[in-house]
């Protein structure tokens, strides 16, 4: 059986920086509770005159196609990690097969919307494909617009604060080494929560005259629905547990991880899971202050960023870990 190994890291993220004093002029916040209870000192935001969710995937991709000397037709499948899509359909991932060209290649584009696991899912699927032979080389991606469906007010001040845009790539090969790469992925899902972290419309499952409605406007159903504190309580929990088992099944001990790059949705979870773990604080990688939560992007921008500082190195063993909206929640073990 094949292993998928990592070759390529990439990332974009939109020139515009918006630091909290910018967002302290919009609403009823300030830049000493957004550091203190998030961590976050500014984020990034799209420029509608040239970025879109699955352009901003490309670019990660071809960053990562260039750092792994893999040319773009190399690419067997895409699978594409969003809840934030240029159309409601098609997906974006045949829009970034669209837009990188590949010589015509028809390729298949698979479209994960795990929302701040979906990376890890997504990873997943690519590792599958790889395990059985039937793709050679995958582009993982994970790419966010969110800042164009925030609402800038204070009943929507706990969510506005925190997103914000980017994308990240990865791109994964076959390979005939033992014990490289991928080592294994876990995923779960409760839907128990799924109203704790959710968009609610323009939904299907209503009647035809009010699935889009005018009062939508005005009200939040359109905007994003999140319970934070029952968030929070869950993936502290549900993060521990996933990086446990993703140890547990390779025989690996948490001493063993060189680098742990979780999903970045708060710093004060990534806090916690350090000292939970006893991990000193290089082995958990963080850029949450920089970018925000960015869902699916926050992963594979911070591997990109982590690789290029030099902080990740050939067969060092890295771990994944996220949790959010489902709840989902998944991990990965990596030897790089
Ligand atoms: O990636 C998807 C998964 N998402 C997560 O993992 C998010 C997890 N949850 C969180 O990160 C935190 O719950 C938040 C950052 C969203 C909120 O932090 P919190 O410490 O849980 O705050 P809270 O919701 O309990 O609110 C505390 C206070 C409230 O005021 P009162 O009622 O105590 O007077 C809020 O109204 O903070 C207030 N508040 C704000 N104040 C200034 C909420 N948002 C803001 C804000 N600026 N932006």
């Amino acid at each position: 059986m094949k292993n998928s190994k990592i070759v390529g890291v990439g990332h974009y993220v939109p020139e515009n920086v918006v630091t909290n004093h910018d967002l302290e002029k919009l609403m009823d916040t300030s830049d000493e509770w957004i550091v203190e209870r998030t961590g976050i000192r500014e984020r990034r935001y799209f420029d509608y005159t040239k970025d879109t969710c699955s352009n901003m995937a490309s670019r990660a991709t071809k960053m990562a196609l260039e750092r792994a000397n893999v040319d773009v037709n190399e690419i067997d499948l895409i699978v594409f990690a969003t809840i934030t899509p240029d159309y409601m359909f098609p997906g974006s991932g045949v829009l970034m097969q669209r837009e990188l060209g590949l010589d015509k290649k028809a390729i298949p584009a698979i479209d994960i919307r795990n929302a701040c696991s979906g990376f890890i899912y997504a990873l997943s699927i690519a590792d599958q494909f790889i395990k059985t032979g039937m793709y050679k080389t995958v582009a993982v991606v994970g790419s966010e617009i969110q800042s164009s469906a925030l609402e800038f007010s204070d009943r929507q001040r706990h969510v506005s604060v925190i997103f914000g845009d980017g994308a990240g790539a990865m791109i994964l090969q076959a390979t005939d080494e033992p014990g490289k790469g991928v080592l294994s992925t876990h995923m779960h899902s409760d839907g128990t929560f799924a109203e704790e972290l959710y968009v609610k419309d323009p939904g299907s499952s209503r009647k035809r005259e009010e699935r889009m409605t005018h009062e939508m406007l005005e009200g939040l159903s359109l905007r994003a629905h999140m319970n934070g504190n029952l968030v929070f309580k869950h993936a502290v929990v549900r993060f521990t547990e996933a990086i446990m088992e993703a140890l547990t099944a390779n025989g690996k001990k948490k001493e063993d991880i060189d680098l742990l790059v979780p999903h970045q949705a708060n710093l004060r979870i990534n806090n916690f899971i350090q000292q939970k773990l006893e991990l000193s604080e290089d082995r958990v990688y963080n850029n949450i202050q920089r970018y925000g939560n960015t869902t699916a992007a926050t992963i594979p921008i911070s591997l990109s960023e982590a690789w290029a500082e030099g902080k990740i190195k050939d067969n060092d063993l890295i771990c994944l870990a996220a949790f959010g909206s489902g709840f989902t929640w998944a991990s990965a073990l990596i030897n790089w």
